[in-house]
């Protein structure tokens, strides 16, 4: 997957950064805390609509009931200087990626890919965008934010 022997920062990047890279980031920060490891772990929007706002209510309730706190975390866009301060830049869907592959360059740090290309089974695929959908979408969201996750771990134990 990586050219990183082992990874120590991980970027998730959706559009505005309230649904769907919060969940990742906290579902992968949940269970970095779990199994003892060491790792940086951020989200961004490649969008500025909600810089400072914190993730969307149905978000920190999906989180919440599956025990990560997402509330504290706080909006922020993508920048370039993201493409050298983290090992791996995870798009949620196509079109993130498709944005990101504006703001990096050949000589980046950063391997930048589909966070499902991480899933066995799922490369190439979205998480789809639950904004204008309802707590069933979150809740799928959520699904895929856990097994990108577990991927992540799986990952970084097989490594050491
Ligand atoms: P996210 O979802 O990219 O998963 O954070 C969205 C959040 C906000 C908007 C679109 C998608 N929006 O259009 O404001």
């Amino acid at each position: 997957m990586t050219r990183y022997l082992t990874i120590q920062s991980v970027l998730f990047v959706c559009l505005g950064n309230i649904c769907r890279s919060p969940l990742a980031e906290g579902a992968l920060r949940t269970l970095v805390a779990d199994r003892g490891l060491d790792l940086l772990v951020d989200s961004a929007g490649t969008g500025d609509w909600h810089i400072g706002s914190p993730p969307d209510a149905r978000a920190i309730q999906i989180a919440a009931d599956h025990g990560t706190d997402i509330s504290g975390l706080r909006a922020r866009q993508v920048a370039p200087a993201d493409m050298d301060q983290f090992d791996l830049i995870l798009a949620m869907d196509s079109s993130n990626l498709d944005d990101l592959g504006a703001l990096v360059r050949e000589d980046a740090r950063a391997e930048i890919c589909l966070a499902l290309d991480l899933v066995p089974g799922r490369a190439g695929g979205s998480v789809a965008d639950p904004y204008y959908g309802d707590a069933v979408d979150f809740a799928i969201a959520w699904s895929d934010a856990m097994v990108i996750a577990e991927a992540i771990v799986d990952r970084i134990a097989g490594d050491s």
